[in-house]
């Protein structure tokens, strides 16, 4: 039985080829109707979520399945006090496969190991969100035409988001990636992923200022500054407007620019990019839905 809990536990052939199971659903999506018939997939969000949970739902639904869970952990005997070890045991006996949300870093992994059903990981506290990673890798794909010979920008907090940690060390494996790490000081990213880039060599620079380099990027990946994250409101205060991109900042890119976020957006991103052929965030949003369902795929009945 295969969990995901990193992005990492997948090969670099596993993630093409689930690109590519991918590309092929959005191509001839009916195809791909009955695939999951009388299969149920839990959704377990201890944290609040949109598109994470939402887009597992759709794509498990779309592939002719059903789906249960909880959308807060209010709403589940870990207000109780049950924990996560018990929860996710209990599911198993529902559900075929779990995909679960939660505030403490490494809270799947601890499910994975009791689990009788695979679990995935979509999103532990600042540390993973290897399915927003299959996300971006398929954008990247669809958008550049390749996930090699980039030049990539990271913006906005690096030191508690998930979704940059994950798809640094996803980009990381593939040839001629550069990265362009921006934010300020106190965001900038954890020790140990500066460390697994070294020693992967790959090249990256840290920066304060988006002006100076955004001229420079293939892609450029903006993110939140991460509230619920911070210790105190004034540190969060002080951080969260370091970077708004607006057409006026947008005048310095490349035209092939592709500008990607996770979502949710606050202020980094001014409304009035959205109409930008650059801005690739909402159709990152829909391939979210059909990477998860060639995921699902995988994980249930090893076709991908
Ligand atoms: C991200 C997350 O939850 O880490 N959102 C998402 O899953 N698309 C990013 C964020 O919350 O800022």
């Amino acid at each position: 039985m295969r969990h995901l809990l990193d992005i990492v536990d997948l090969s670099t052939r596993e993630i093409d080829e689930l690109l590519d199971v991918a590309d092929q659903i959005i191509a001839q999506p009916r195809e791909y109707r009955e695939k999951m018939r009388h299969r149920k997939l839990a959704t377990l969000f201890f944290e609040p979520s949109t598109r994470t949970r939402l887009s597992f739902e759709a794509a498990m639904l779309e592939l002719g399945g059903s789906v249960l869970g909880f959308s807060s952990a209010d709403s589940s005997s870990a207000a109780k006090g049950e924990s996560v070890a018990d929860t996710v045991r209990t599911v198993g006996c529902y559900a075929d496969i779990i995909a679960m949300r939660h505030p403490k870093e490494g809270a799947p992994t601890v499910a994975a190991q009791v689990s009788p059903v695979p679990i995935i990981n979509a999103g532990d506290g600042g540390h993973n969100h290897p399915t927003q990673t299959l996300t971006d890798l398929l954008t990247i794909r669809r958008e550049k035409g390749r996930l090699d010979q980039l030049v990539v920008g990271m913006c906005g907090d690096l030191q508690f988001g998930r979704t940059v940690h994950s798809l640094m060390n996803a980009m990381a494996r593939y040839k001629s990636i550069r990265f362009v790490l921006i934010s300020p000081r106190e965001l900038c990213i954890p020790d140990y992923l500066r460390e697994s880039m070294r020693k992967a060599g790959v090249p990256f620079v840290e920066v304060e200022k988006l002006e100076d380099v955004i001229g420079t990027l293939d892609i450029l990946y903006m993110t939140r500054v991460q509230k619920e994250r911070f210790f105190n409101e004034a540190d969060y205060v002080r951080l969260k407007d370091s970077y708004i991109l607006d057409p006026e900042k947008l005048s310095r890119a490349r035209q092939d620019l592709c500008i990607m976020h996770p979502l949710p957006r606050v202020n980094e991103i001014s409304r009035a990019v959205d109409s930008d052929p650059r801005a690739a965030y909402f159709r990152q949003v829909l391939n979210g839905k059909f990477v998860r369902m060639a995921l699902i795929l995988k994980l249930l009945e090893g076709e991908a």
